[in-house]
């Protein structure tokens, strides 16, 4: 026994530990490092991308926009990508383009960020929750058809935490009742399932670039598509309805505009496109270094039985975006308040929207209507997770969740 744990045996035995306890565990901690749930691994090649930009004329979407939008098309195999400011916006002009909007209903998620719902509104339209598989938490194909109407239009599946839906059996389900399939691609640039990647089988996939995701220019995201005339649609609702934009008048020079349809502002601009055009180099090596690090946490938490570990089904290829684990639901909060004490950020992703605020208001769906969702909602914790995380920092975790569930066995 070291001396830390036998001072707190001693202290119990003398009856004082409820007052000296949380002492005690500040020492203890105060010798294990500080773990961050994320932090980028933007350095010098992106900085020498960002002075290239500042040296030019256009610092809104101009020509580094269009590299780096054909560099992650071409990633994915796909036809094309148009850069845009978030996922959201994404997700919001992917349905106006494909003329979905009010008095329209979209199936969708209960267990996934906001943004994929409100996204929905944002184009006029009503999300319809559907529940999702337990193994998974990405949206369940054999209970779509239970929620259609006659004003389904279409579909919003979620590759959650990386690992992709099974797209066969949404595809099957979207043309068997003519829906739209839009992916919430968010977690899953590198993500892939049994030979087939985003946007293969939908009819478009919406990416994010926000500050904590795999790929990051702080904000920022992305349409891909093989639909020619969708994403040439996207390209005018990203940027008003302009039909020129401030790089042909750069080019071209001055020459008068129309605005053939209404648009909103969402376009990319050549500093966001500068932070992630050198990423596209390190992508699949990023997920090398996040596929070993998930491997560490498996095996490091193998032998906590309370601890439920994430599935990856066969043929897939998760994109190792978030490392999450279940726990029992009474326990979870508690477990997120030890890993803070202990100077861990994790954090919860998420808990089933159709339950926040602003949801039951609208909805009124109470708890029960989604069971899976809720569950998952209810025991989910994300780890934290990213390239550069110094492998230590899995032990530390690890140590702080064995600890956790150790101390309150006894
Ligand atoms: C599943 C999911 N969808 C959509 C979004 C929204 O992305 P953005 O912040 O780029 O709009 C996020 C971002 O956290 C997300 O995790």
């Amino acid at each position: 026994m070291d001396e830390a744990h036998s001072d707190r045996h001693l202290g119990r035995q003398a009856g004082n530990a409820l007052s000296s306890l949380p002492d005690m565990r500040r020492e203890e901690s105060a010798s294990e490092p500080e773990v961050s749930f994320f932090s980028h691994d933007l350095g010098a090649a992106e900085l020498a991308a960002l002075a290239q930009v500042l040296r030019g004329p256009i610092l809104t979407t101009g020509e580094t926009v269009e590299r780096f939008e054909q560099l992650f098309a071409a990633y994915l195999g796909r036809r094309h990508c148009v850069g845009l400011t978030s996922c959201t916006g994404a997700l919001h002009l992917s349905l106006t383009a494909l003329g979905i909007g009010p008095g329209d209903e979209v199936i969708t998620t209960p267990m996934t960020f906001i943004a994929t719902a409100t996204a929905i509104e944002q184009a006029g339209a009503t999300p319809v929750f559907v529940d999702v598989e337990d193994h998974t938490g990405n949206m369940d194909p054999g209970v779509i058809e239970e929620a259609l109407t006659a004003r389904t239009r279409a579909i919003m599946p979620v590759h959650l935490y990386g690992q992709m839906c099974d797209m066969h059996r949404l595809r099957d389900v979207a043309a068997a009742h003519g829906l739209k399939i839009v992916e919430d691609a968010a977690h899953c640039v590198e993500g892939r399932r049994e030979g087939y990647g985003p946007a293969q089988h939908g009819d478009s996939a919406c990416f994010s670039f926000y500050a904590t995701k795999s790929l990051t220019s702080g904000e920022g995201g992305a349409m891909v598509t093989d639909d020619d005339a969708l994403a040439q649609r996207v390209r005018l609702l990203r940027q008003h309805g302009m039909n020129k934009t401030a790089a042909s008048r750069h080019k071209e020079g001055y020459a008068h505009w129309d605005m053939p349809i209404f648009g909103w502002k969402y376009n990319m601009d050549n500093v966001q496109a500068a932070l992630l055009l050198p990423q596209m180099e390190r992508v699949e090596q990023k997920l090398a270094m996040r596929q070993a690090l998930a491997a560490e946490y498996r095996a490091a938490l193998s032998g906590i039985s309370q601890v439920a570990m994430p599935q990856t089904l066969p043929g897939v290829r998760h994109a190792e975006h978030l490392f999450t684990i279940g726990v029992a639901p009474e326990r979870r909060d508690e477990l997120l308040g030890h890993l803070k004490e202990r100077r861990i950020a994790a954090m919860v992703n998420y808990r089933a929207i159709h339950l926040l605020e602003y949801y039951q208001r609208k909805f009124r769906l109470p708890r029960g209507s989604f069971p899976v969702a809720e569950r998952i909602g209810d025991s989910t914790i994300s780890l934290p997770l990213y390239p550069s995380m110094p492998v230590e920092h899995v032990h530390v975790v690890a140590r702080a969740i064995a600890d956790f569930f150790a101390e309150s066995a006894a």
